[in-house]
């Protein structure tokens, strides 16, 4: 298997060299060989070339079975034209219109909620990935003046929001779950979320044994916080699945705690964790591995290596119960450190 490693920014670059010694771990442990190469493409790598992505950068891309990726941003690329160029570039131009968020409490005392046990917290968002408001479409006028006009508008189109919502039913069909919600703001967008409304109820009803819920995304986002034990499984747009997977992070430890896939079924697809650069702990050793750690295992999993997948996500387990982990969650440990046992652990199983 060829995987394209690309650390980025900040605690990308440590996180990423956890996930790597993490994959190179199970690799060894399950006789499998990943070939991992690493794609300097950063802040750095713009600042030095003036190049953010080179012009076969994505059909380069193309060429692997999978993409992992850190996180980019940096303060010193002020208009973070890299990150548009190489994370929301690849999303769009590998059409990769499915961003798998799974929200998964993995011990009691990390969440900020009271009285939550794991099985209060654990579902998946899938968030569209692919258009919406991220489709960069619009202008400003008079800009800098008193007069200026911003314009940024909101792309759904019948394709985009008939196979995510698809997938997510698909999702919930193969593991036997009976809930699916779908989450927009019709009652204020009338346009582009009447056609979530209709599409959301057109593939509901070829679902009969799944039963289709819907919030508006502002009562969700309140009962993600009450009651989240009530979902388990998330449909919504681009915009709004970018924020409450930041808030969901949180009911899991934090956003060091979360994985997420970019996903196209059948073709390649790219592995991050949810969280950005954090510019402020970069270079610190602080920045907790397990959000990175488990997008590696969804990659894997996605990748047909179920066992090693699960080896994965029984080591972070185990390394959360003996809370030998980084201290935004409770432990004591560096980044590396932290990485280190998770690997000891997969190297013991
Ligand atoms: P962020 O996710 O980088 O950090 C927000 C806060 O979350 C941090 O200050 C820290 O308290 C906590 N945090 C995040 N990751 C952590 C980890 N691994 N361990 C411990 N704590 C962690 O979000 P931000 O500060 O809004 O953005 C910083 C930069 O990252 C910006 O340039 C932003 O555009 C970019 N960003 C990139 C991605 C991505 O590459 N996928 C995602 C989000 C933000
Ligand atoms: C994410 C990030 C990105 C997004 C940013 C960096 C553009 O927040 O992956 O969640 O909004 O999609
Ligand atoms: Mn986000």
């Amino acid at each position: 298997m060829d995987i394209a490693i690309i650390p980025g920014d900040g605690i990308g670059k440590e996180v990423t060299a956890e996930a790597v010694k993490v994959l190179d771990a199970v690799a060894d442990r399950f006789g499998r060989r990943l070939n991992l190469q690493h794609l300097p493409w950063s802040a750095d790598h713009y600042l030095d070339t003036g190049v953010t992505i080179p012009a076969n950068g994505y059909d380069t891309l193309r060429g692997f079975d999978a993409i992992f990726i850190g996180a980019l941003g940096d303060p010193r690329v002020p208009d973070n034209r890299h990150a548009r160029d190489i994370l929301l570039g690849t999303r769009f131009e590998l059409d990769l219109y499915v961003n798998h968020r799974p929200v998964k409490l993995l011990d009691e005392r990390l969440c900020p909620l009271k009285g939550r046990q794991p099985h209060d917290v654990d579902f998946t968002v899938f968030r569209e990935n692919t258009e919406g408001v991220y489709v960069g479409i619009g202008g400003r006028f008079k800009a800098g003046t008193d007069d200026e006009i911003a314009v940024q508008e909101e792309v759904n189109t019948w394709k985009g929001v008939n196979r995510i919502v698809r997938y997510a039913f698909e999702f919930a069909k193969a593991r036997g779950l009976t809930k699916v919600c779908m989450a927009d703001k019709s009652n204020a967008m009338p346009q582009g979320h009447a056609l979530w409304q209709r599409v959301f109820r057109e593939v509901a009803s070829q679902y009969p044994q799944i039963e289709p819920t819907h919030y508006y995304i502002d009562a969700l986002a309140m009962y993600l916080v009450v009651d989240p034990a009530q979902f388990q499984v998330i449909v919504t747009n681009n915009l709004f699945g970018d924020i409450v997977t930041d808030l969901a992070a949180a009911f899991q430890g934090g956003l060091g705690m979360a994985g997420s896939g970019n996903i196209h079924p059948g073709r390649t697809s790219m592995f991050e964790p949810v969280h950005g650069s954090a510019p402020k702990f970069a270079g610190k050793n602080v920045a907790n591995p397990i959000g990175a750690i488990s997008s590696a295992a969804l990659m894997l999993e996605a990748l047909g290596m179920k066992d090693e997948a699960a080896a994965i996500e029984a080591a972070v387990l185990a390394a959360v119960r003996e809370n030998q982990v980084t201290q935004d969650i409770g432990g004591r440990l560096g980044t590396r450190e932290a990485g280190d046992g998770i690997v000891r652990s997969i190297r013991a199983r």
